[in-house]
């Protein structure tokens, strides 16, 4: 794999026309983009097909989660749609539907073990009696023994979540801030080539490409940061 080829660009854009928009002031600085909320419920579904045909990838961020039947059917029309990733909750139930349901194609399944915005507290009042750091841990044991692609988490989680994921699973960390950039309301940031060191295998990166005055400058030099941390991990 291209090192470009590991940057997800966010595309959380409100309009269709924004997102080609977008895409094409991209160009060939990146292959692999990630559709969630704001644009797939603006008709942003129609690009994922239009991207697949353009030899670009696409990640549904949609986190399902529903009885096993309603994931599976909906995990299908994913996979038709020719998506590499997708994001579900990651409950052993709905896992295993999505996995069962898209053999045979390319789809690649991945857990959030829990959301980034939740504390301790947060959990408990959510009926769960447990740290955000056992649930976390927990899950994403579930996740490797059920057979799951990978697991979206903070580039901080991904050391401890590799040692329980093994080498097979795909870790994907949002969360990236080149140095010097706004945080914006993520509160736990990390560097690109930080991001690489600590395991993760795609970046994924949203408002320091797409709200940059130079998108295609950002992405390029984003780009070249991931491919200096694969190489000097690979030397180290
Ligand atoms: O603009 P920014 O780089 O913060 O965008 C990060 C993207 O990753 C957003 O689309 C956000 O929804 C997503 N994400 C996240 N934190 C998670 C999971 C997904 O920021 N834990």
């Amino acid at each position: 794999m291209e090192a470009k080829d590991r940057l997800i660009v966010a595309l959380d854009v409100p309009t269709v026309k924004a997102a080609e928009a977008m895409i094409e002031t991209l160009g060939d600085a990146v292959s692999f983009y990630k559709i969630g909320y704001q644009l797939a419920f603006a008709g942003g579904l129609g690009l994922a097909d239009a991207l697949v045909r353009a030899d670009r990838r696409v990640f549904i961020d949609l986190k399902l989660h529903d009885i096993g039947n309603t994931v599976g059917k909906g995990v299908e029309s994913v996979a038709r749609l020719g998506a590499t990733f997708l994001t579900v909750h990651a409950y052993p139930q709905t896992m295993r539907a999505a996995v069962e349901a898209r053999k045979g194609s390319g789809l690649r399944i991945l857990g959030v073990t829990v959301l980034t915005s939740y504390d301790d507290a947060d959990l408990a009042a959510a009926g769960y009696g447990r740290t955000v750091a056992a649930l976390a841990a927990e899950r994403a044991a579930q996740a490797r023994d059920i057979g799951m692609d990978g697991l979206v988490c903070s580039a901080e989680e991904a050391a401890k979540l590799r040692a329980i994921a093994g080498p097979g699973m795909v870790l994907v960390t949002p969360g990236i801030r080149p140095a010097g950039a706004e945080a914006g309301d993520q509160k736990r940031i990390m560097t690109p080539a930080a991001a690489i060191a600590a395991g993760a295998d795609y970046l994924v990166v949203g408002r320091p490409i797409v709200a940059a005055s130079d998108p295609r400058g950002a992405a390029l030099a984003i780009g070249a940061e991931i491919a200096a941390a694969v190489r000097q991990g690979r030397t180290a």
